[in-house]
């Protein structure tokens, strides 16, 4: 029967404590082969970032934000007492640029959507850098002095050689340029930037996490500021602050060694993907298979928003095939008044890979009414059936939240480990203050109760527990990376004055 089946498949995302356990272990000790060589499944990159804000940085910064699925262009100012004013405008990255044959096509997008941004908000000091240049004799080479510095986030995994120098490493979350893996990405950009004339320097490059932990720095300054920067939303990755003994593997870069720290961009996307510790259900793996990259960002692929969609998607596909069960079938109408009347036609999008927003798991998530009349619409509009059955969107809510269960176990898993590798539990510096963790990202600012359950998965951690957990705090780290970027574009600005 449809509940038999349903209890099957819920099962097999169960998320035991006992895996928990044994997922924090397997990640403190691939935190710790990353922190040793290259070439490990978490790469471990050092930032050379070195110190966290304190809420006294100021000044008037740009900065520039590639995630997985969109494009934001701001200016910042921030204040020095903690708080900024931001201006951005934000565009949806055309599908086509994530596949295109160069990186230039892409990178040609950006640097219009820059100019695009100054004429808007900027407008006055636009016009006067184009009279300027246009005096000039050769105008060509002009560079204004008072070019704006940008920060420019780039979620994705880079080696990183200077604070605005880094090559690509690999493409993620659906993106697949080859053409751009191993080049510098800052200087694509830029080379994009002065083909338009635009008064703008990249002069400051960091992951979306090294940009959520510098804002949540910025903002909520404790003694200690925030140990870690997090996303969960269309992939998932996290940045933390390691001591500097600990990082084993050589450091080539030029940095301030005087904090005894740096921060280390995890790219935890990839833990484990050898699965030595990670669930591996069926759909799991027809998921990981069909994906551009097969075998890398396990993790990821797991947890984060691009991929929880097609989890289910593949799981309801199932359903709809075994014939022994009766799921979205016209023989289904019940009891109730609901009648189902259509079966999904097979030329629906959920036959599609990708074809199944992650969206419709927050909806299932959060209707918790007896009639699940919310989910119902949504699933009526959302697989164009009539009227589902009761019963069917219930099997549905129960498969969808398993999958999201499973995915908060698992994030909690990353942030244990970290916590309990920092050692600041039992730091007595910090008995008095909690340990502070920035995060961001559509997953974990609008799937319900994600946190929750990602708190629910802390207190059971051995070395953690009830107290421990309480300690923890958690908190969203709004327009996180473009406040990051900037505070590191000031940064770099401070560099330039002092090599100058
Ligand atoms: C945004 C950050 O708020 O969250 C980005 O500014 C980040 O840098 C993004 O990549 C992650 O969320 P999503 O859901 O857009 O992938
Ligand atoms: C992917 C990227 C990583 C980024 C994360 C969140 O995992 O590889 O660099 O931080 O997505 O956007």
């Amino acid at each position: 029967s449809l509940e038999a089946e349903t209890k099957s498949i819920v099962a097999q995302f169960e998320y035991t404590d006992e895996d928990v356990n044994k997922g924090v272990l397997e990640f403190l000790r691939q935190m710790a082969e990353g922190l040793e060589k290259d070439g490990t499944s978490l790469s471990q990159i050092p930032t050379y970032v070195t110190a966290v804000p304190n809420g006294t940085e100021k000044g008037l910064y740009m900065a520039v934000d590639l995630g997985g699925t969109n494009f934001r262009v701001c200016s910042i100012k921030l204040n020095g007492n903690t708080t900024f004013n931001l201006a951005y405008s934000k565009v949806a990255i055309p599908k086509e640029l994530m596949v295109a044959k160069t990186a230039q096509e892409l990178f040609a997008f950006l640097a219009l959507e820059i100019q695009k941004f100054l004429q808007k908000h900027h407008g006055d000091q636009f016009e006067q850098h184009v009279r300027r240049r246009l005096t000039m004799s050769s105008p060509d080479g002009y560079r204004d002095e008072n070019a704006f510095r940008m920060g420019f986030t780039f979620s994705f995994p880079v080696k990183q050689i200077g604070i605005n120098k880094g090559t690509l490493i690999r493409w993620t979350k659906g993106f697949d340029i080859p053409d751009a893996v191993g080049k510098d990405v800052c200087a694509l950009l830029q080379a994009e930037i002065d083909k338009l004339h635009l008064p703008v320097k990249v002069a400051a490059l960091v992951n979306d996490t090294v940009g959520t932990l510098m804002a949540r720095s910025y903002t909520s300054p404790g003694k200690h500021g925030t140990m870690l920067g997090a996303i969960f939303g269309t992939g998932t990755n996290g940045a933390y602050v390691e001591k500097l003994s600990k990082i084993k593997k050589p450091l080539e870069g030029e940095y301030d060694q005087s904090t005894g720290e740096m921060v280390i961009n995890t790219e935890w996307g990839s833990f484990d993907n050898q699965l030595n510790v990670l669930p591996n259900t069926p759909w799991d793996d027809a998921l990981d298979k069909a994906s551009p990259n097969p075998g890398i960002q396990m993790y990821e692929k797991r947890v984060s928003g691009m991929f929880l969609g097609e989890i289910l998607r593949l799981v309801v596909i199932d359903l709809l095939k075994n014939p022994n069960v009766s799921f979205f079938k016209d023989e289904n109408s019940s009891s109730n008044d609901w009648v189902s009347t259509t079966t999904i036609a097979e030329t629906s999008d959920l036959y599609k890979q990708w074809g199944l927003d992650t969206s419709i798991m927050s909806v299932a998530a959060a209707d918790n009414t007896p009639e699940l009349s919310t989910l119902r619409q949504a699933l009526e509009s959302t697989l164009h059936v009539y009227a589902p059955a009761h019963d069917d969107a219930q099997a549905f809510k129960a498969i969808a939240n398993a999958i999201g269960r499973r995915a908060a176990r698992l994030s909690a898993v990353a942030i244990a480990a970290i916590v309990l590798q920092s050692g600041k539990l039992d730091d007595p510096a910090f008995q008095d203050e909690p340990i502070d963790i920035g995060v961001d990202g559509s997953l974990v600012e609008h799937y319900p109760y994600f946190r929750d359950m990602i708190y629910e998965g802390l207190r059971i951690v051995d070395g953690i527990g009830e107290e421990g957990a309480k300690r923890i705090r958690i908190g969203i780290a709004k327009d996180g990376s473009g406040v990051g970027a900037a505070l590191i574009a000031l940064v770099a600005a401070g560099m330039e004055k002092n090599s100058s």
